[in-house]
This record gives C-alpha cells, sequence and structure tokens, in this order.
C-alpha cells in the first residue's frame, strides 16, 4: 500500500481549487468556491469546494471527498492510480516498489489482453468454414451491405452457438473468476463456465489507446435482446467510452456526428464520415459529453427519428451545451436512421443532408410548428407557449433576442408580448431550478432506491441517525474518544452495512494511526466517499454540535436499533422451506 505519510503529503501539496478549476469554472462563494457540477446535469451550481480541509461535495447529486476521490472520479482512475496522477502533477516523486506492492486487485493489463484474444477468436470464428459462421458472414455482408474492407476495419465478428470460446480462453489461461469479471462468461447453476455472448455477431469496442474494452453483440434474426453489451468490468465504463472514438478522433476536430447504433457508425464511416461515434446503448452521460468536449468543437447528433430519437435528442443538446459544445441536429426523413439512409439514398444525399444540419433552435421551432395549426386561436396560443419555453431555456441574451424576433415574426405576433411571456418564464424557472435539479440529481445518482446505501430504505430512521453520528465522529476527535474510550458506542449500535463498515473503519484507523478523513478513498468506491463526506457535511452546515446533541443522537440511535431488532424478523428461506415440508409430511 502506499503509506498514508506519502498520502498525505501528495495531498498537502494538491491546491484543490487549482485542481478541480480545471475541470470546472468555480467562483468564490465566501471561503469556498462553487460552480457547475462535472458529475451531474445542473444549470444552478450546487457543487463546491472546501479549500480549508482540501474537500469536495456537491449538494445536488451527492458526490464528495477529497482530491484522490475527485480524480478517482473525473479520470476514471483506481486509488492507486489516482494517488499516482496527484503525485505527478505535485512534481512528487512514489517510489518503485511502493507502486508494485500497491497493485489494484486486478491487472488490467491482463484484461486488455484478454480482450484482445476474444476479439481475435470472434473475428475467426466469423470466417470458419461452418454453416453457421457463413450465415453470420453472410449476415453483415448481405445483409447489411457491407464491404469485407469495413468488417476487418472495425474487427467485427461471430460468436459461436457453441461452447468453444470458454475451451479456447481456459486454454489461453484466464481464470473462471477473470473471465466472469471481464464479462466474458457467466457460470450456471452446476458451476460450470458458458459464454456471455452466442450465436451473436460481435462488434469490440476499442479504447483511445487501441485496446479492447467490451463488446456489443447483435442477433442475427428477431430475438431479443436484440443487443447484449458488456457491463462494466475492471477496465470498462460505459459512460466514460464512444464506439468508435479510436476511429473519428482523428477526424472530428470540426464536427463529430453522435449517434445512437454501432450500425450507424460503420455505414457513416464506409461512406466516408470517419467522424461518427455512438454512445454504448445507453443516453449520453455527463462523462461522454466532457470527453466529447475534448475532441470537437460541435456535435451533429443524429439519433432515431422515432419518439424515443427525439427525446434522447432534447436531453443530449442540454448535456452537450454544458460543456461548451456547439450543437446542431440532423433531420432524416424517409428513413428510421442514418444506416438505413445511407443504404437507400446512398453517401451523397447524406452529405447534403449533413450540409443543411439545422441547429437546435430551428429543430425545435419546426417541430412547434408541425404540431400545432396556427389557423386555430387556441392552438396558437399553446404554440407560442412551447416557443416562449424554448427560448426561456436559452441561456445567451442576445441569442434569445434574436430567437424572439424571429418567433414573433414567423408566428406573427408582437415580439414585446413574445419577450415578456419569455421573461415570465424565465422567473418561474429560476424558482424551481434548483430544487428540481437537486431532486433529480439525487433520484438518477441514487436510483430507485438508494444503491450506495442499500439497506437506508428498510430502516431510514435508523440509516439517518447513524449518519449523523459518524458525521460526528469525522469531524470532532473529542467524540471519537468517547465513542472509542469509554466505550459509548460499537459496531454493534450499526445496522446497515455502509453504517457499519464506515463506523469501524472510523474505529480502526483512530486505534491504528489516528483517523484521517484522507484514507477513505483506500477502502471505499466513490460514490461511498461520497456519501460519507455528505455525512460530514450535513453536520458543518448545522451550527449545534454541541456534546448534547452528540449524546442525544448516540441515545437516539441505540434506541432506534433496539425497536429495529425487535421488529419481527421474517423467517428465513429455510425456515419457510422447513415448515413446508412438515406441512407437506402431515397430509
Ligand atoms: N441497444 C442495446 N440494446 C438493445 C437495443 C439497442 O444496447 N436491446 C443499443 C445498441 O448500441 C444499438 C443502439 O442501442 O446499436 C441503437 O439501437 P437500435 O436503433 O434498436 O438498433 P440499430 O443500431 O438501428 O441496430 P440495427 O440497425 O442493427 O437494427
Ligand atoms: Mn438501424
Amino acid at each position: 500500500m502506499i503509506d498514508r505519510a506519502l498520502v498525505d503529503e501528495i495531498l498537502a501539496r494538491t491546491d484543490m481549487e487549482g485542481l478541480v478549476g480545471s475541470y470546472v469554472t468555480l467562483k468564490r462563494a465566501g471561503a469556498n468556491y462553487s460552480g457547475l457540477c462535472p458529475f451531474h446535469s445542473e444549470k444552478t451550481p450546487s457543487f463546491t469546494v472546501f479549500p480549508s480541509d482540501g474537500s469536495f461535495y456537491c449538494f445536488g447529486c451527492g458526490v464528495g471527498g477529497n482530491a484522490i476521490t475527485f480524480v478517482r472520479r473525473i479520470e476514471n482512475l483506481d486509488f492507486t492510480e489516482a494517488v499516482s496522477h496527484l503525485a505527478r502533477r505535485a512534481g512528487i516523486r512514489i517510489p518503485e516498489t511502493t507502486l508494485k506492492s500497491a497493485a489494484p486487485k486486478y491487472d488490467k493489463n491482463r484484461f486488455y489482453e484478454m480482450n484482445t484474444k476474444a476479439a481475435r477468436f470472434f473475428h475467426r470464428a466469423l470466417f470458419a468454414d461452418t454453416p453457421d459462421a457463413r450465415a453470420a458472414l453472410s449476415y453483415f455482408t448481405d445483409k447489411r451491405k457491407m464491404e469485407m474492407a469495413t468488417v476487418k476495419h472495425f474487427g467485427l465478428g461471430y460468436a459461436p452457438n457453441d461452447w468453444s470460446f470458454v475451451d479456447y480462453m481456459k486454454k489461453e489461461g484466464y481464470t473462471d473468476e477473470e473471465l466472469i469479471v471481464g464479462f466474458l462468461c457467466g457460470k450456471n447453476e452446476k458451476g460450470k463456465l458458458y459464454p456471455a455472448f452466442r450465436n451473436r455477431v460481435m462488434f469490440p469496442i476499442i479504447d483511445l489507446s487501441g485496446r479492447v474494452i467490451a463488446f456489443g453483440g447483435r442477433v442475427m434474426d428477431d430475438g431479443l435482446p436484440k443487443y447484449k453489451n458488456s457491463s462494466d468490468t475492471p477496465v470498462f465504463h460505459k459512460g466514460n467510452n464512444l464506439f468508435a472514438l479510436n476511429f473519428a478522433h482523428k477526424h472530428c476536430a470540426d464536427r463529430i456526428i453522435l449517434c445512437e447504433g454501432y450500425m450507424d457508425v460503420i455505414a457513416m464511416h464506409a461512406a466516408g464520415f470517419p467522424f461518427a461515434v455512438a454512445t454504448l446503448g445507453t443516453a449520453i452521460r455527463p462523462e461522454q459529453a466532457r470527453l466529447l468536449s475534448r475532441y470537437t468543437k460541435k456535435v451533429i447528433l443524429s439519433y432515431d427519428s422515432d419518439e424515443a430519437g427525439q427525446r434522447a435528442t432534447d436531453k443530449a443538446i442540454a448535456l452537450l451545451e454544458e460543456v461548451g459544445l456547439e450543437v446542431s441536429v440532423l433531420h432524416i426523413e424517409g428513413a428510421k436512421d442514418p444506416d438505413e439512409y445511407i443504404r437507400e439514398r446512398g453517401a451523397d444525399s447524406f452529405r447534403a443532408l449533413l450540409g443543411e444540419s439545422h441547429t437546435k433552435f430551428d429543430f425545435n421551432f419546426n417541430r412547434i410548428l408541425k404540431k400545432y395549426d396556427l389557423n386555430i386561436p387556441q392552438q396558437k396560443i399553446e404554440a407560442i407557449d412551447a416557443l416562449c419555453g424554448i427560448i426561456a431555456g436559452v441561456y445567451s441574451s442576445v441569442e434569445r433576442e434574436i430567437y424572439i424576433a424571429e418567433g414573433a415574426r414567423r408566428l406573427s405576433v408582437d415580439p414585446k408580448n413574445l419577450a415578456a411571456d419569455v421573461a415570465k418564464k424565465i422567473a418561474i424557472r429560476k424558482k424551481n431550478a434548483s430544487r428540481d435539479e437537486a431532486k433529480t440529481a439525487r433520484e438518477a445518482l441514487g436510483g430507485f432506491g438508494d444503491r450506495v446505501n442499500v439497506d437506508f430504505a428498510k430502516m431510514p430512521r435508523v440509516a439517518r441517525l447513524e449518519e449523523t453520528v459518524l458525521g460526528l465522529l469525522q469531524l470532532y476527535p473529542e467524540y471519537r474518544t468517547r465513542a472509542f474510550g469509554v466505550p459509548l458506542l460499537s459496531e454493534e449500535d450499526f445496522l446497515t452495512e455502509l453504517g457499519r463498515r464506515v463506523f469501524l473503519f472510523i474505529k480502526e484507523s483512530e486505534e491504528s494511526d489516528g483517523f484521517d478523513a484522507a484514507m477513505f478513498d483506500t477502502a471505499f468506491t466513490p460514490d461511498e466517499v461520497g456519501r460519507i463526506a455528505g455525512m460530514r457535511v450535513e453536520r458543518l452546515r448545522l451550527s449545534d454540535n454541541s456534546t448534547a446533541v452528540f449524546e442525544e443522537c448516540v441515545s437516539a440511535l441505540k434506541e432506534a436499533v433496539a425497536t429495529e431488532k425487535k421488529k419481527d424478523v421474517p423467517p428465513s428461506f429455510d425456515a419457510l422451506n422447513d415448515l413446508l415440508n412438515r406441512k407437506r409430511s402431515q397430509t
């Protein structure tokens, strides 16, 4: 492990404002700094940097921690990598041996190599001399009208409908665990490994360094699911990658086309538009927007023309503009998606389409004009209202003025009235904005229940009190002395799994080297570190953290835990089975 003195020195030599400031525009807010959170989409800043203790916290989405947590998240690194990154930045050398012994759980290089072997296996299998392989190849070349050169360029493949993949990978020396964690295999109830992809045509996903990091596999008929994609693995995080960016990054300085499907991207590259990329089976995420902003100035959105595609377009516009990208939208008429369009109308028509790509305002305005009949007064009113809504969402006041003039002209209304309505909408939005943002962000991050503290929903009262007590323990050494010295608290007083782990971590570190909040990153995921930082920040916002408050919270927690434990424990599965068996034998 990298030793703690070194971590502390690196943190001490890291200026948090400077570090965060290179990703986020920060404004001074009293003793702290605030800005738009880089980890969720927001229009009012709730992301705060506290220079006093080198920490950050987003009051909107609940991410937080120190410089290490920040780098882990924003650069998608593990703990050791994040520490090395900060050390390099601060000009501190970490002894080589320290880094070796601090090797992360999985050796990433092995996973890259494993994926490459798998990709080669799939690619070879596509050219095998079997009816299945011939059908797969003909799916690409006949059904999807691909040139052989395209098949090879993208390294497309075929996952056979048998177990040969497993045998091959095991022969290559990969363990069951590696194959499962790498999302290449699963394990059935009998403990036997099976290939994760079977009888599918395969699309390897390749990162900017040319390493195979994941796969998408498509059925060749109408089977479901149509696509199967790798889940997150030690070398792959959906939100941080884009399909074909490994090719597109060399051609996209001016503009990039963002679309939905693997097939769309492949069709565009083959037709002479090598600056197309796709998200990986999900809506675009904030990290992907940021990734794009590193390689291009302008994004041309080219989603499917169906309703889902249009909704996705709206969301993407918001996310992309937030990272400072210019956005325009491609209108594809007479075809479902770019792939189909190019196949039916050819590359030249598509090029013309690209030249015509409408600005986002036109896109929205045209949609309104299509939807409402302006000859019917009631519909005209609704159209004006919708238009005001769109203009109110435009950040630049100069741009708003232009749109107001344009809108007024095309709807034949007085621009002054239109401007007044827009102003009203802006006022209402401001009022609702911060509240809504925080709520959606929390929902998005916390999922339906609570992914970070999974026991929260089961026992919210206990969980809340635990968080209060753990917040106080982090902040005040005197409470730690009392809690562990007497001892006032033990692990039995914590019922949620996360609460108990945090308690034990604080206790054990206090009893060895002395507690240090900077070390949470060694033992908790970034999401968990965020939650832990939240416990601290919540307490800092409150003025009364006196001994009396601490004592009250501790006894309230103990009481809540006692009540919780008394609750009827539902019979376990085994007990239930026993009961059923007994009933059966009686009859
Ligand atoms: N997708 C997915 N899982 C599904 C369906 C779709 O991950 N069950 C992702 C894939 O990345 C796919 C993209 O969403 O490429 C777009 O889906 P869709 O429009 O349905 O597919 P197309 O790309 O048009 O695929 P095709 O042309 O092969 O039908
Ligand atoms: Mn398609």
